[in-house]
Order: C-alpha cells, then structure tokens, then sequence
C-alpha cells in the first residue's frame, strides 16, 4: 500500500495554511476554475476535503460556501470525511444497480461488518456505495478498489478482491501468532469455497477481468501511439 494511502489513515485535520499555499497556485485562473485542482491538491494530500478546508477555500478564492460546498458535493470522487486505509467503493447507479450491485453489497457488509459510509474499527477499510453512475456502465456492476476501478465484478470477485486486502494487511505469519495484533482482529472471514491460500486469490484474481488501468494500457499497447498524444505543449 502506497504511502499516500498510509496518510489517509492517518490524517484527521486539514493544516489551513496548506489549503491557502494550494490555493495560492491558481491565483492566475478564475476562481471558478481553480476549484476543481485545489480540492484535488487538498485530496491528494490529506484524503479528503472537510467543513473548515471548504470554507478557507471560499475565503482564498473569494466565493460563497454554498458555491463551493455545492460545488464539491457534487463530485463523488471528493470525500467529506477522513477514511480508512483502504477505500473501496460499490456503484449502486441503475446500470450497476441492474446488474447485480445488491449481492455484492451484501458480500462486502457481511464480510466485513460494516455498512455504508462506515470503516472497519481498525481503519483499515472503508466501505462507501454510490447511489450516482461511476461513468463506466459498460463494466458495471463496478467497483472502485484504492483508486482502481475493477469491472464486471461478482461476487465470487468482491470476495477475492476482499481475500486480497485481507492477505495485505494479516497474512504475515508473525502477525497471525501475536495476541493482541492486528490479524488477532483480522476484519473478514475466507471467503465461503475460497480455499486457504490467499496467493491462489490473487492468482485468480490477475486471471480475470482486468481493471480499468490495465484494459487501457492494453488497448494503447495494441493501438499504437495516437495522433496528438504528445506532450500538450507542442500543440
Ligand atoms: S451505473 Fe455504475 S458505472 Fe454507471
């Protein structure tokens, strides 16, 4: 796990001085412009964007609350609240909603004990369904797993995707004998006909239906370089 994603479980408060240096960047585009990087650069630094970021934003950039917090809302790639370690988020959109997300909420809730908006005791995971299109119905139903989008997933998928955070954060053999360690709570039960071994998890995993990233290095591979996929600069 990156050390971004360290950081995001760690991280409670939003240092207001940082969202005024990130805001100062854009002070050469509009306002209306400049929200959109600056709630990237306070995401990408503290993993989410709370109530006081919102309103020093609005202050920096001379806009009301209600414009930027309207604004922010909107996006469901920005999170209000501070989160766990991992984020995995379920599309509950109608396309997805068609084609199976209810099971593979079910799967989540029941393996890893918490419902919606919630994180695991522990901080390791936090679960977020989204009742708004993901804007990849064609992979629906999806699933959104640390910033990799994964789709056609089942539930047999769900499980092993959930089998491989679990070998992440507890399968260290010295973790598993210390009372008292992190894997004494290990946060899901093997996924029912999951086998014991997590590599053969992961295995299957890479054997199935490639994330979002993957399929499109693939197709670039394929393709060949595009027109005009130089650097923007020489356009
Ligand atoms: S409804 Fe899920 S990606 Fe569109």
């Amino acid at each position: 796990m990156s050390d971004q994603a360290h950081h995001y479980a760690v991280a409670r408060e939003i240092d207001l001085s940082r969202v005024r240096e990130i805001c100062d960047q854009y002070r050469n585009i509009s306002p209306e412009e400049a929200l959109m990087p600056v709630f990237q650069g306070i995401q990408e630094e503290y993993g989410f964007v709370n109530e006081a970021a919102c309103y020093e934003v609005a202050h920096q950039l001379n806009l009301s609350p209600t414009q930027v917090y309207s604004s922010l809302t909107f996006y469901w790639i920005y999170k209000w609240r501070p989160g766990g370690k991992h984020r995995l988020f379920l599309c509950e959109g109608s396309g997805c909603y068609t084609t199976g997300t209810t099971r593979l909420r079910r799967v989540v809730e029941e393996r890893l004990g918490i419902g919606a908006g919630e994180t695991t005791f522990d901080g390791k995971i936090t679960f977020q369904p989204f009742s708004t299109c993901m804007g990849a119905c064609e992979w629906s139903p999806l699933v959104e797993l640390d910033g990799e989008f994964y789709g056609f997933v089942d539930e047999a998928r769900m499980n092993q995707l959930i089998d491989e955070l679990n070998r992440q954060e507890y399968d260290a053999a010295d973790q598993l004998a210390a009372p008292g360690s992190d894997a004494q709570y290990a946060l899901v039960a093997p996924a029912p006909n999951s086998g014991d071994a997590s590599t053969a998890n992961v295995a299957q995993i890479s054997e199935r239906a490639p994330s979002l990233t993957e399929y499109e290095a693939e197709q670039t591979a394929q393709s060949g370089p595009q027109p005009n996929s130089g650097n923007a600069d020489t356009r």
